[in-house]
């Protein structure tokens, strides 16, 4: 028996999480003042990364006196930026509990082998975070993009800490609040919560990151690519927008139209507001079906950008390959674009709930798991 299909459709199917919706004014046409086949060192082109370091500042409410920098690499140059360039100077604790907290510890112990102390949790899971000592350098992600675990705030680091908090908040910044005084190193790419390109990566360097860095040469060389400081002292160009290498500036004029977005939508406070309604469309639903559930445990680490979901139906068989099939379906209809779990993270879904998804286009998305789930089971059960 055919399983009927709920009447509409969200307006926009893209709930990747990453690269993520663009913003709901983006339009190609809006780009025809991107400083375009000049060089960025020129006035113009100076001028709009400026505007991007600046226009960052204002929105995620970064005090006056840390550095934001437009780096190469996108979130994942940012973090391996810091942690090739900071770590060693002091013992180093590693917190993961997913697949990119994971890939930064690897990068730790196994490329720069450092005794750093490791700190993992299962996915749905989070690590003791009060088991923290800071006055270690501590390494961890703000929202595990692909667990749905976030950490619930950031009451566990010390103010007094003589460690560094590098924090790769990559799926967070522009969804959640940052406290800027308990993280000396941030990291997040414009390709997820505002919709921006891939490629260019931010670095926010508190003053004590800045102070390692003037104080502190590490053991192992340094491409150019990385280095942020020259003859002991920082690079103050790069963050006024002098970029290491060249950048994009068809990705800056998108970002740029992606923060005046953000302004237009109430800033942090706006964004923040668009993502928790859209997550909680999700939790809600979760409440209210029985088959699905939030991957992340505790209800304080659930994740209002990533949202993880796993099913949780006794008569399913084979669990990856139910909620490929889910997904595939959902896909198939043009109702949820990229919605599978991420490869290395336990079957189910994940969808992406930051500011620039609409929470219509979320609600219309939900009878259609039911739809989806519905007809899976059903297929499974013929198939038998
Ligand atoms: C937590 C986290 N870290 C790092 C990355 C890598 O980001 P990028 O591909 O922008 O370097 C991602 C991408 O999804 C992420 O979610």
């Amino acid at each position: 028996m055919a399983i009927a299909q709920p009447a509409t459709r969200p307006a926009n199917p893209r709930f990747s999480s990453g690269p993520c919706a663009k913003p709901p004014v983006f339009d190609v046409s809006k780009f025809a003042d991107a400083a375009l086949g000049r060089s960025h060192r020129a006035a113009i082109g100076k001028d709009k990364l400026k505007a991007a370091i600046e226009g960052t500042r204002e929105i995620l409410g970064i005090p006056a006196d840390y550095r934001i920098g437009i780096v190469p690499a996108s979130d994942t140059g940012a973090v391996e930026m810091a942690l090739w360039s900071l770590l060693g100077a002091r013992k180093v604790e590693m917190l993961a509990w997913e697949s990119f907290g994971a890939g930064w510890v690897t990068d730790v112990v196994k490329q720069l082998k450092l005794d750093a102390e490791v700190k993992t949790a299962d996915y749905g899971q989070i690590v003791d975070l009060d088991s923290v000592d800071c006055d270690n350098d501590v390494v961890f992600t703000w929202n595990g993009t692909t667990s749905g675990v976030r950490v619930p705030n950031g009451d566990w680091i010390t103010a007094n800490r003589q460690g560094l908090t590098i924090c790769d908040a990559t799926s967070a910044a522009f969804a959640m609040d940052l406290p800027w005084d308990k993280l000396d190193v941030t990291t997040f790419s414009w390709q997820k919560v505002l919709g921006g390109e891939a490629a260019h990566g931010m670095i926010v360097l508190s003053p004590r990151a800045v102070e390692r860095l003037e104080s502190y040469t590490p053991a192992w060389p340094l491409p150019k690519i990385f280095r942020m400081t020259k003859g002991g002292k920082l690079i103050e160009g790069i963050f006024k927008g002098e970029t290491i290498n060249t950048p994009s500036m068809l990705a800056v004029e998108d970002y740029l139209l992606a923060l005046d977005w953000a302004r237009s939508v109430g800033g942090l406070k706006g964004l923040i507001a668009r993502a928790d309604a859209n997550a909680q469309a999700i939790f809600d639903f979760c409440d209210t079906h029985d088959w699905i559930a939030n991957l992340a445990e505790n209800a304080a680490t659930r994740s209002n950008t990533s949202v993880c979901l796993k099913f949780t139906d006794a008569r399913i068989q084979d669990g990856a390959a139910f909620a490929k099939a889910v997904a595939k379906r959902l896909e198939a209809e043009g109702v949820a674009l990229d919605i599978g779990a991420y490869r290395d993270a336990p079957a189910g879904l994940r969808i992406w709930c930051g500011g620039t998804v609409e929470t219509a286009d979320i609600s219309a998305l939900l009878p259609w798991l039911t739809w989806a789930f519905e007809a899976e089971i059903a297929a499974q059960a013929q198939a038998a």
